[in-house]
């Protein structure tokens, strides 16, 4: 059949509708499609929806804020209460010193807004020879040029031309590759820009120590570490930032998806004193970056109201035992030799098949069997929301264990 009028992301443009399931409702943790079927979303949609479907108290505020105005910019002379509320409270609950938040829509303008913010502190704190940006392999840091030019995934780099210069991709578990960058061009450095649990690069956990080499680093050589937490954040790990989770105090942490549950589209930038005292220090200076819905107010009143169902239903814990209950079952299936390993951290893991079996055949048999999962580059990932039951979480690892 012929492609229909919507361009896919991520899609051969080539393919036509019978290439895609149609998703119309969702409830919970299960989505169902305009056929009829029921699904086990393991995925939170896109690592998003942590809160679940159809929440009465987000879809009430988001209206509530509808029905008071949609959204007002918050550009140089406005400001409004949903976006101040929502920051000074994300402020509170980050690991970082003194924090205030930059609002944008997507992670992937989260991430090039701490880039430009970050070499713009270097410059206006007399350093700007610092530009260089060094990232990991395996990072997914989005698809604006900023983000594409920090990927650690290959294929996500190539065919879209010259990317930006002074970006370096070191291998993702080498400290001794960091360090090495670090001794040669150290008064060139702006940022490190890492997930502390890379996620849609394949679900790996930061070896011990990893993420305290790059802040020692960073600290020694005047360098920001700019946490990517837009999977990480908001009670993924069990904690609100996986930065909590492995220990570190990064100096930016970018966030986007699970702040809002994708109710709005909402992004974000949390950045600390020490990147801000610079640019707060010129009263002059104009902070020349960000988007026309930054501090959308709809958006940030999704916001406070998913911030409010994390608390009020004890998320965080309740990731940490979903997480232990559905890493006891995928490492089962492993010790029976149904799948090579299963690896993550919180509630958030890949489960890599057999040899010669293909991800993607992987993920068609289990959708066959009513659960979503995601194939990455030689695995599949788990990434549920918070709210699912234990007996969804069994039921995944069932579907896993039934094709294998
Ligand atoms: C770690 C990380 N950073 C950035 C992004 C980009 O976010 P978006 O797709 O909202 O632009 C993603 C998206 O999956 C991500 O996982």
């Amino acid at each position: 059949m012929a492609p229909t009028a919507l361009l896919h992301p991520f899609s051969p443009p080539a393919l036509g509708p019978e290439g895609y399931i149609n998703i119309v409702s969702g409830d919970g943790a299960v989505v169902s499609d305009d056929k009829g079927n029921d699904y086990i979303d393991a995925m939170a949609s896109l690592w998003y929806c942590n809160v679940g479907y159809s929440r009465r108290e987000v879809i009430e505020a988001i209206t509530t804020q509808l029905n008071k105005i949609p959204a007002y910019h918050v550009f140089g002379p406005f400001a409004n209460e949903p976006s101040e509320q929502l920051a000074a409270r994300i402020a509170a609950l980050a690991p970082v010193d003194d924090a205030r938040v930059f609002f944008g829509s997507s992670g992937s303008e989260s991430i090039d807004t701490a880039l430009k913010i970050a070499r713009a502190a270097q410059i206006h704190a007399g350093h700007p020879e610092k530009q260089i940006v060094i990232s990991r392999s395996a990072g997914y840091h989005g698809t604006n040029y900023g983000g594409t030019s920090a990927q650690g995934i290959q294929l996500n780099r190539e065919g879209f031309g010259d990317l930006l210069q002074n970006h370096i991709v070191v291998p993702q578990d080498d400290v001794e590759a960091l360090a090495s960058v670090f001794a040669e061009r150290g008064n060139e450095i702006a940022a490190v820009l890492t997930e502390p649990l890379q996620g849609a690069g394949g679900v790996y956990p930061p070896p011990d120590g990893y993420l305290d080499a790059v802040r020692r680093l960073c600290d020694e050589h005047g360098a920001y570490f700019i946490a990517d937490e837009v999977i990480n954040g908001f009670g993924r790990m069990g904690t609100w930032f996986g930065s909590q989770f492995y220990g570190v105090r990064p100096d930016m942490i970018t966030f986007a998806k699970a702040v809002t549950s994708g109710y709005v589209p909402l992004s974000g930038v949390i950045v600390g004193s020490k990147v801000r005292a610079p640019l707060e220090a010129d009263p002059s200076f104009i902070l020349r970056t960000g988007y026309t819905y930054s501090g959308h107010n709809t958006a940030c009143a999704a916001g406070l109201a998913c911030l409010d169902v994390a608390e009020n239903e004890g998320l965080l814990a309740r990731a940490t035992s979903l997480g232990a209950r559905l890493r006891g079952g995928l490492q089962s299936l492993v010790d029976d030799g149904l799948y090579t390993s299963v690896r993550g951290d919180g509630f958030v893991y890949a489960l890599a098949p057999t040899e010669g079996k293909e991800p993607a055949a992987v993920r068609d048999a289990i959708l066959a069997q009513g659960v979503i999962v995601r194939p990455l580059p030689g695995a599949i990932s788990f990434c549920p929301p918070l709210v699912c039951t234990d007996e969804q979480v069994d039921r995944m690892v069932d579907a896993a264990a039934a094709v294998a």
